[in-house]
């Protein structure tokens, strides 16, 4: 069964404190991008691979790949096409350009340090025939609804939530292709804007009555927003490229 992927590169630096896109942030040497395509080859479960890219980034980022030999020369085949306004939207140009395939993983190249696992376990729930799978893990802090922000600057609370039935969203997510094309198709009006877009394409599928299930995520899938999310993922990155080394973080199995 033929699986692609998108990798939704189009968002801007700034939380980050980047003067250019976040995909081309550098991570133990590499930019995000070259980090998330790696991981999509290493799977060995990945046919091709779509990057949205800004719209006037289009030709940099297609260099920063081949200069770090993930587009041309491999088995298999990437693209990059320009991205949207949203991310949502930039996801939609993404499947878009998918061409034809059983499976999509769509992905953010904002989680550099997906490992190979975490992505053959996405494409096993599909093949055994969920359409729809989201990679997540356990919420460890205790989270609370607040109300409107006081003059003083505090929250009062509103509400708490029980931990024991939440879960944080990784990526990547995986759809039958079709289905998330569809949904993407009916939503696309709200995801022109941040403020009515989708946060995640399975948010799209649940919209669309498809039935969504959860796979274990993994902690080094971590999302890269803040310049502390960098420190960290520098950390890990080195740590999994020192030789032979254990895994005294218990963040699962290497692979
Ligand atoms: O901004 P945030 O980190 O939540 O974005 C998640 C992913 O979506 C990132 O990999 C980013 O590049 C991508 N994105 C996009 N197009 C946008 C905004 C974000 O592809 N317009």
């Amino acid at each position: 069964m033929r699986v692609v992927a998108v990798i939704a590169a189009a968002g801007s630096g700034t939380r980050l404190g980047a003067p250019g896109p976040k995909a081309l942030v550098d991570l133990a040497g590499e930019p995000l991008i070259v980090h998330a395509v790696r991981a999509m080859r290493d799977s060995e479960v990945v046919d091709a691979v779509v990057v949205t890219a800004p719209h006037q980034q289009v030709p940099d980022f297609v260099s920063v790949l081949r200069g770090h030999g993930m587009l041309g020369g491999l088995a298999m085949p990437v693209s990059v096409v320009p991205g949207g306004v949203t991310r949502q939207a930039s996801v939609r140009a993404g499947l878009d350009a998918a061409g034809s395939s059983d499976f999509v993983l769509i992905h953010d190249a904002a989680r550099p340090l997906t490992p190979a696992s975490l992505i053959r376990r996405v494409v096993a729930a599909l093949q055994a025939g969920h359409r729809a799978v989201v990679p997540a893990l356990p919420v460890t802090d205790t989270i609370k609804r607040v109300g409107a922000r006081a003059k003083d600057g505090t929250e009062p609370i509103a509400g708490t939530l029980d931990r024991t039935a939440l879960r944080a969203m990784q990526t990547p997510q995986g759809f039958a292709l079709d289905a998330i094309r569809h949904a993407h198709h009916v939503f696309a009006a709200s995801g022109q804007e941040e403020t009515t877009a989708a946060p995640d394409d399975a948010y799209l599928a649940e919209a669309a009555g498809i039935d969504v299930v959860v796979v274990p995520g993994d902690q080094r899938a971590l999302k890269i927003t803040r310049p502390f999310d960098l420190l960290l993922a520098e950390f890990l990155a080195n740590q999994d490229a020192a030789d032979g080394a254990a895994d005294v973080f218990g963040l699962g199995e290497r692979s």
